[in-house]
């Protein structure tokens, strides 16, 4: 039976010895910044910069974003796993289009999170193992959306083939034996103008 599936199925808060654990896994993440202050510093090939803020804050982000990026050259926005933890769709869906029409002709937008579909194929007693890690491990919220919500991030934008489609069937290496299934995590990539 295919399962209709509420599991979280994002980045996943794992201890070193593989068990789940607790963290504190908001916008300000101590330790995703500690990560970023010692691994994003750029080189003489290419500047590499993060943005210590919250995602409400379009205004800083794309300023900050300036001081590295021309934004009047096409840009890649990628949101992976971020959207979930705006439950509110109209809120998420004005978040996205802030960021999108910020950024000129040309420019694409990716967008990968999870989702609730009668399509996935998952062992029920899988999904709800995930349900629990995911619900015991972390603080902040995150909701997956209908296929059919989660594609209007890219309303108005030209979806590049094949659309919005589990991760595991988007331009995926031929495989030898079996078939990939459609797993609770969808994504999109689309032109921007
Ligand atoms: C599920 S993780 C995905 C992380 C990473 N993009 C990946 O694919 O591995 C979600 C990320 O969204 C960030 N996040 C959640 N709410 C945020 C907000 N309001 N502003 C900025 N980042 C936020 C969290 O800190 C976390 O790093």
């Amino acid at each position: 039976m295919r399962t209709r599936s509420r599991t979280r199925p994002s980045c996943w808060p794992e201890g070193a010895d593989g068990r789940a654990r607790r963290r504190n896994d908001e916008g300000n993440d101590p330790l995703v910044l500690a990560h970023a202050r010692a691994l994003l510093t750029g080189t003489d090939e290419g500047r590499t910069a993060f943005v210590d803020a919250d995602l409400h804050e379009t205004g800083r982000v794309l300023d900050e974003a300036r001081e590295v990026l021309d934004l009047d050259r096409p840009i890649a926005l990628m949101l992976m796993g971020t959207m979930g933890h705006f439950p509110d769709l109209d809120e998420a869906l004005g978040l996205v289009r802030a960021y999108v029409d910020a950024l000129p002709t040309g420019s694409f937008l990716a967008v990968c999170d999870g989702v609730l579909s009668d399509s996935v194929e998952m062992d029920p007693e899988q999904v709800a193992e995930f349900t629990r890690i995911w619900e015991d491990g972390v603080t902040l919220p995150y909701v997956p959306r209908s296929v059919e919500d989660f594609t209007r991030f890219f309303d108005g934008l030209d979806l590049v083939e094949p659309g919005v489609v589990s991760v595991t069937k988007w331009r995926p290496e031929p495989v030898e034996v079996g078939r990939a299934r459609d797993l609770p995590q969808y994504c999109g990539l689309a032109r921007i103008g």
